[in-house]
């Protein structure tokens, strides 16, 4: 991937302001958490390298990340928010990828919390990871692996158990995607719900979340470390809690865990 292909198709206004691009990395969430550490830290600083060497998933899970084939990508934001409300910027990159895939002509389900799925099968994960002081946010690090052109057979090979729940684009289009392309309408995509964000806050991308979400007022089951909660959705609030009312009447809050389908 080259820095100068990515840029011909960004029009982002602070999104990918500085973008660094990789052959080979450990992880670019902790790329860009160094990156930071030397100084280079402007708001919306994106890193984005064509291969991951110990890839980073949610849940201490690992994100196979072989190289000319997907994107990884991490992006900086420095919010005014409490380190609650950081989930906000998870929501934010699920809205963002379900616009994108969607100018593909592909419907893309968001999986509470942060899967992106399409017909049931995962093309996308996001780990947002912080840095705090004080108590304070003092930057998310949003991370972002989207499977766009990982051919069948090697799903097939490399990723046994969860092969049959996995896809990617070039698979949904049955052609090849143009990475660097993708990766320029996803910065976009970031950079215009960030606007949406420092313009009407919070609330509001909670809000659009949860519209593309979908499972408001149904009934959706999370594993929670091991144990299952099924009720029927009350809510999400702005910290991405989930509010459940369960068949016994009652309210169970649950902040991190996996729907199960
Ligand atoms: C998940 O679904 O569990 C989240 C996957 C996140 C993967 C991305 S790839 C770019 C960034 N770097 C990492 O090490 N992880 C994230």
């Amino acid at each position: 991937m080259e820095v100068l292909r990515i840029r011909n198709h960004l029009q982002a206004e602070k999104v990918g302001g500085q973008l660094f691009v990789f052959n080979e990395v450990g992880s670019t969430n902790d790329v860009l958490r160094e990156l930071i550490a030397e100084g280079s830290d402007a708001d919306g600083t994106v890193v984005v390298s064509d291969s991951q060497t110990v890839g980073r998933g949610r849940l201490g899970r690992k994100w196979l990340s072989p190289g000319g084939m997907n994107l990884y990508l991490s992006a900086l934001f420095r919010p005014q928010v409490s380190p609650q409300e950081s989930s906000v910027f998870t929501f934010l990159a699920s809205c963002a990828l379900v616009e994108v895939f969607s100018a593909y002509g592909v419907d893309a389900e968001i999986k509470w919390p942060n899967d992106i799925l399409v017909g049931g099968k995962k093309i996308s994960g996001v780990l947002t990871e912080l840095g705090t002081s004080d108590g304070a946010v003092n930057y998310l690090v949003i991370g972002i692996g989207v499977n766009l052109n990982l051919p069948e057979e090697f799903i097939r090979r490399e990723m046994e158990d969860i092969s049959e729940k996995t896809t990617s684009l070039s698979i949904l289009l049955g052609e090849e995607v143009n990475r660097e392309k993708f990766c320029a309408e996803l910065i976009n995509a970031l950079d215009r719900f960030y606007g949406e964000f420092r313009r009407r806050g919070t609330q509001a991308i909670v809000d659009m979340w949860i519209e593309r979400w979908g499972f408001v007022g149904r009934e959706i089951s999370v594993d929670v470390s091991g144990e299952v909660i099924s009720g029927v959705v009350e809510r999400v609030d702005a910290t991405g809690f989930l509010y459940l009312r369960t068949d016994e009447g009652d309210l169970r809050k649950v902040i991190t865990g996996d729907t199960v389908f």
